[in-house]
């Protein structure tokens, strides 16, 4: 496969996948804005109410629980059959928790989770068994989620040993089957994920994701470890395997132009709390809560009827609250430079103030004020946002706008990695710091080593559960760690 020489191909590469990506972007719109407002009409899959998990962080010879990290703080929304709804927020705005308990690898704290109308909340791990075939996650690292010591066919075949299922035909037979279905080649059953590039191996953990035909499946940040150019792939891919499987996703990026184009509607997360949630058009052409707005207005467009013209780029100031003590009122109200006194002392509820768009904002944009009352800004407001007037670069070249596309998107991942950067929303720069933190708590989701600090420990209990879950990642990962010196 051209993936194995992805650095030296990158370049080369880039435009063509940056314009097919974007040639897909240009025919789905109408499909996915379809679909968004057609979705009413389908069954729903998914009910998430009130869900909260937060982590107990304990001190002390006795432990005594002394306060608690609210990744996710209560939280409701629903999937339907065969829509994607994408999650975007800062780092550490719970995400992946939230991926987490709803495929219920960790336990919630509160709420209710419905699957197929069935309550399955609390069920024993015995009883979750069976709805493992049906929800399945693909993590975000496609090196540390598959384990180094075990063949491709090993690892695609996991699932079907864990639940005990012997395909028609053979596991051999449905595992080099499910191969090609991602692109990837037969004989790749007998090779070594070190033999792959990092597309390739996310496609081998989608691969295995999809072996027991779930009818869920959350992907937490399917992308974000992957080359650009390699990025559109993986997307699209996703894309065609849902068509031709009928899946449901849940996809968890912090990269907005991510879900753009593959969500039919978009949950938009701050500190543990869904913020909007809106389908895709309404929320990129009119978004109602400021914080929506700002991460819209870090993100590059890549329109070259845009070039030579100015535009304004709202930069969010100041780092992102504790999720161990958020802000009163509106937890955004520290950084909003809308705020007024009543967004400090009460919080805005979830309200659709449009058809199929929900926003929780007293003062939402594009829309009718909840507090017209309430003018007097607060004093952080004014410090919170800079707005940026830049001017776009003139095209240099005819015909060169697919460069331009990818080199946009690119220049999005290069800020991620700068993690000083002023805060442009900060969705890019937070996922550098956070980094150490997500894979720290991706490693216990997998079940695969005891947790590094005491504030993990919340995670143990579900370890089991989650290993059943994680394919094989489970103790085979942990022997890599070890392995490594990890
Ligand atoms: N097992 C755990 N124990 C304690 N705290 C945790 C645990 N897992 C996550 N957290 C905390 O919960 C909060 C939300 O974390 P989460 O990983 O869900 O965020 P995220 O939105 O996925 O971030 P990122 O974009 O960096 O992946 C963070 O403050 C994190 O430190
Ligand atoms: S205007 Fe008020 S309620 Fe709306 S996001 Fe800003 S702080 Fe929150
Ligand atoms: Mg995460």
């Amino acid at each position: 496969m051209s993936e194995t020489k992805k650095t030296d191909a990158a370049d080369a590469v880039v435009p063509q996948q940056a314009a097919a990506a974007e040639d897909r972007a240009d025919v789905t719109p109408e499909g996915r804005a379809d679909r968004a407002k057609g979705s009413d009409d389908r069954e729903v899959l998914l009910r998430v109410q009130g869900l909260q998990k937060h982590f107990p962080i304990r001190k002390g010879v006795l432990q005594r629980q002394v306060a608690a990290v609210k990744a996710v703080d209560g939280i409701d929304f629903e999937v339907r059959k065969g829509e994607t709804l994408g999650v975007v927020g800062e780092s550490g705005c719970g995400k992946s928790t939230m991926g987490r308990v709803i495929t219920r690898l960790q336990d919630p704290t509160g709420g209710t989770i419905e699957f197929e109308g069935k309550d399955i909340t609390s069920l024993s791990a015995g009883k979750l068994r069976p709805l493992r075939r049906d929800i399945q996650m693909i993590f975000q690292d496609p090196y540390g989620s598959l384990n180094p010591r075990h063949t491709i066919g090993s690892i695609v075949s996991a699932p079907f040993r864990l639940q005990g299922v012997e395909p028609e035909g053979g596991v051999k037979k449905e595992v080099q089957r499910l191969l090609e279905l991602v692109g990837l080649s037969p004989e790749h059953y007998n090779r070594y994920p070190h033999e792959f590039s990092g597309g390739q191996r996310q496609r081998i953990g989608i691969a295995r994701a999809l072996a027991l035909k779930p009818k869920l499946v959350v992907a937490d940040e399917p992308v974000s470890a992957l080359d650009v150019s390699i990025q559109a792939q993986v997307v699209n891919l996703m894309d065609d395997l849902q068509s031709e499987l009928g899946l449901t996703y849940v996809i968890i990026a912090h990269d907005l132009s991510v879900v753009r184009h593959v969500s039919d509607r978009i949950a938009v997360m701050y500190l543990g709390k869904i913020v909007e949630l809106a389908d895709r058009t309404s929320l990129y052409e009119a978004p109602m809560h400021p914080y929506t707005k700002a991460l819209m207005s870090a993100v590059p467009v890549p329109d070259p009827k845009r070039r030579g013209t100015k535009s304004e780029r709202i930069l969010l100031r100041g780092d992102v609250p504790s999720p161990i003590s958020p802000p009163s009122g509106c937890r955004f109200h520290t950084r909003c430079w809308k705020a007024t006194e009543i967004c400090k002392t009460a919080e805005p509820p979830l309200l659709e103030l449009k058809p199929g768009q929900q926003v929780a904002c007293h003062h939402p944009e594009n829309a009718e004020d909840q507090a017209p009352q309430d003018t007097v800004l607060l004093s952080v407001a004014k410090a919170a946002v800079e707005l940026v007037t830049s001017e776009e670069t003139p095209a240099e070249t005819e015909g060169s706008a697919e460069v331009e596309e990818a080199e946009a998107e690119a220049a999005a991942v290069a800020e991620a990695d700068a993690p000083e950067a002023e805060v442009e929303a900060e969705v890019e720069d937070a996922e550098a710091s956070g980094e150490a933190e997500a894979d720290e708590s991706e490693a216990a989701a997998e079940g695969d080593e005891p947790e590094a600090s005491g504030e993990a420990e919340a995670a143990k209990p579900e370890a089991s559960a989650e290993a059943e879950t994680a394919a094989e990642a489970d103790e085979p990962e942990a022997d890599r760690q070890k392995s490594t010196g990890k």
